[in-house]
């Protein structure tokens, strides 16, 4: 059975205290919390990973990056590799967000060779993607998100997508408080699930989480969630609030 994931973005937010500060808070918020079959995940900045790390040791958290280069070690000024992620004993990844292809110039290629490095060095991805307004407005959005898929992904043996999990998030519902509706998420990640079918098989595509991204709040996750396509959410302003986080993984 596919895991049911809530992930915490929290982008360039927190400095080390906040960042122990929201992790106790959590902490004390999910305590009580029933977590049969689901993966609760905070992405701190690169700075204070070790730190949450620490901090997450006695409950269910887990922390992840938010990038990752895809070369092993060398001349890549800013840079942070896998083996430096690995050995602060980070095992998953954030790839390919709307931002950094957005102010970074992160591109198919690029991103291709970043799942790689990443799927060799034996993290699981969450690999971001998702249409712009423009491309909703003028009913081109199921062929971009194929097209995303197909240019970074498709090209990975089978045995790899135990180690993906698909954040669909329409850029045009990042951080603008417009939400895709639950019935616009269901239908594209129905289209991702049946384009995966296609490219390998059926029991591969039942078997990937695929995360909603997009404006969810603690008033509109348990809908998005309630859809038998998604399996939770890549949520960012709302993760940065200790009851609001929470109170969306208790929608999960
Ligand atoms: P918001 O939840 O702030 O819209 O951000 C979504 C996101 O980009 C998560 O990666």
């Amino acid at each position: 059975m596919r895991k049911n994931i809530v992930a915490g973005n929290w982008k360039m937010n927190n400095s080390l205290d906040q960042t122990k500060a929201l992790i106790e808070d959590l902490t004390t918020e999910l305590k009580e919390v029933q977590l049969a079959n689901t993966r609760v995940i905070i992405a701190p900045s690169f700075v204070n990973l070790q730190q949450a790390i620490q901090n997450t040791e006695n409950n269910v958290i887990e922390v992840v990056a938010q990038n990752m280069h895809y070369a092993k070690s060398g001349a890549y000024t800013g840079e942070v590799s896998a083996e430096m992620l690995t050995s602060i004993g980070v095992k998953t990844v954030i790839l390919g967000h709307s931002e950094r292809r957005a102010y970074f110039n992160e591109t198919d290629e690029s991103l291709t060779e970043k799942v790689n490095t990443a799927i060799a060095n034996n993290f699981d991805v969450i690999f971001c993607f998702g249409e712009q307004l423009k491309d909703r407005e003028s009913e081109n959005h199921f062929n971009i998100v194929e097209v995303q898929l197909k240019n970074v992904l498709f090209e990975l043996p089978a045995d790899a997508f135990k180690n993906i999990i698909l954040a669909y998030e329409p850029v045009w519902a990042i951080g603008t408080g417009k939400t895709a509706s639950a019935d616009q998420a269901q239908e594209m990640h129905l289209f991702i699930r049946n384009t995966l079918s296609k490219k390998y098989d059926a029991k591969l595509a039942e078997s990937v989480s695929i995360l909603y991204g997009g404006s969810v709040k603690p008033n509109n996750a348990e809908e998005i969630f309630s859809k038998p396509d998604v399996d939770g959410g890549l949520i960012g302003g709302a993760s940065l609030k200790a009851k609001d986080f929470s109170a969306i993984v208790k929608a999960i």
